[in-house]
């Protein structure tokens, strides 16, 4: 048998090259390979939950086994895209509805005026992706709608004179790019992929909800799921807000806000845990916010697996302004608080910590975690 090759398992990399599980590059994603491990050894039957769905991958697997699943995610272009990657298209409607937009040729439309976006799009691109977004809106079936408006997104990110490096936009330059061009390339490219893989995937529809992970516990079923496949943010590392502004401002409406990251929005409202968190007190108050927050997580998700119910769980350390924090271990012993066992600790890969974009301050690991109920 082929050795496991957990340090690609948490990358997004393969899924690039994979017809619709490509449909939306997310850096903080993991492979594929990741949640068919996952299902080959912890996996036995029943429903499956991913709490910090991303881009869908777990449910995208899901899907393709014929596996009932759930995903939910706090950032909506997360929810979004997984939405869109997971239903079921009738292509005809799709191809109709591709050529309908060809015969269009955009107008001129009043624009959003943040000052912020003309940085971003010249004038004339910022107002050709406002026209294609007006006129999807005006149409009436959601599934097709929702299609071509991801496409749209996937358009925004290659015209947008930003790029996400880290935690954040960085601005680039770019020449002037044609928005119907390359919209309507990535539309075609969408159904043909769905073309390429007709037949592989089952017609069950996973749930994607819009929800806080933190409250599992309170809107989901009891005991309604045998395994869980998730990672969710880590330490002190992604704004999701702020990388994925453009998206969310453009096609969601939502502002940014300040919030470093859903998990650990409190960092001055720690409340102490008996027994875990006193011993990081002198840790960075981000730390413990967030291990608070990952705790009720955990508190929630034991509520909602069967007895024997199986989770994995991608996590990485973060890098604080001083020195590298693992929490793998942390994680165990935060899971066996709230009743878990731990089957696995898998350290995937390692990443490098700097200051001032420097300095190096040591590594962090990337670790695979399974636990049990
Ligand atoms: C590391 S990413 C997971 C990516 C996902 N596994 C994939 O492959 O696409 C963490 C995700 O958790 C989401 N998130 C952050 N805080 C959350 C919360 N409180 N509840 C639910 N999702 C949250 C983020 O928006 C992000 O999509």
């Amino acid at each position: 048998m082929q050795k496991e090759d957990f340090k690609r398992f948490v990358r997004f990399e393969d899924n690039t090259k994979l017809p619709i599980y490509n449909w939306f590059y997310y850096k903080e994603g993991f492979s594929k390979n990741l949640v068919e491990w996952g299902l080959k050894n912890f996996y036995s039957g029943g429903r499956v939950v991913d709490p910090f769905c991303g881009v869908g991958t777990t449910l995208l697997v899901c899907k393709e086994r014929g596996i009932d699943s759930l995903g939910m995610d706090v950032l909506p272009i997360a929810v979004f895209s997984s939405r869109v990657k997971t239903r079921n298209y009738n292509i005809g409607k799709l191809k109709n509805k591709l050529e309908e937009i060809k015969k269009t040729k955009p107008e001129e439309i009043k624009k959003p005026r943040a000052d912020w976006l003309r940085k971003v799009f010249y004038s004339r691109t910022l107002n050709d992706l406002c026209f294609y977004k007006k006129l999807l809106e005006e149409e009436k079936d959601e599934k097709v709608r929702d299609f071509f408006i991801l496409a749209l997104i996937k358009a925004t990110g290659i015209v947008a004179r930003v790029k996400k490096v880290g935690g954040s936009l960085r601005r680039v330059s770019k020449p002037k790019m044609p928005v119907r061009k390359i919209f309507l390339q990535k539309a075609a490219k969408m159904i043909k992929d769905l073309e390429k893989t007709r037949g592989n995937f089952s017609s069950k529809e996973p749930t994607t909800i819009q929800k806080d992970a933190r409250k599992i516990g309170e809107f989901l079923e009891k005991e309604g799921f045998s395994l869980a496949v998730f990672s969710p943010p880590y330490l002190n590392k992604i704004e999701y807000t702020k990388v994925y502004k453009l998206e969310n401002f453009l096609f969601f409406g939502k502002q940014e806000t300040k919030i470093r990251s859903y998990l650990g929005e409190e960092p001055r409202q720690v409340v102490e845990l008996e027994g875990v968190l006193e011993k990081y007190n002198k840790e960075a108050e981000i730390v413990k916010a967030y291990l608070k927050d990952i705790n009720i997580f955990f508190g929630g998700l034991y509520k909602v697996l069967e007895k024997k119910g199986k989770a994995v769980c991608v996590v990485g350390g973060g890098c604080l302004p001083n020195k590298p924090f693992n929490v793998d271990c942390i994680f165990e012993e935060i899971a066996r608080k709230n009743g878990f066992s731990v089957l696995k600790n898998i350290a995937a890969r390692t990443i490098l910590c700097h200051r001032d974009r420097t300095r190096k301050l040591g590594r962090v690991r990337e670790n695979i975690l399974v636990f049990e109920k």
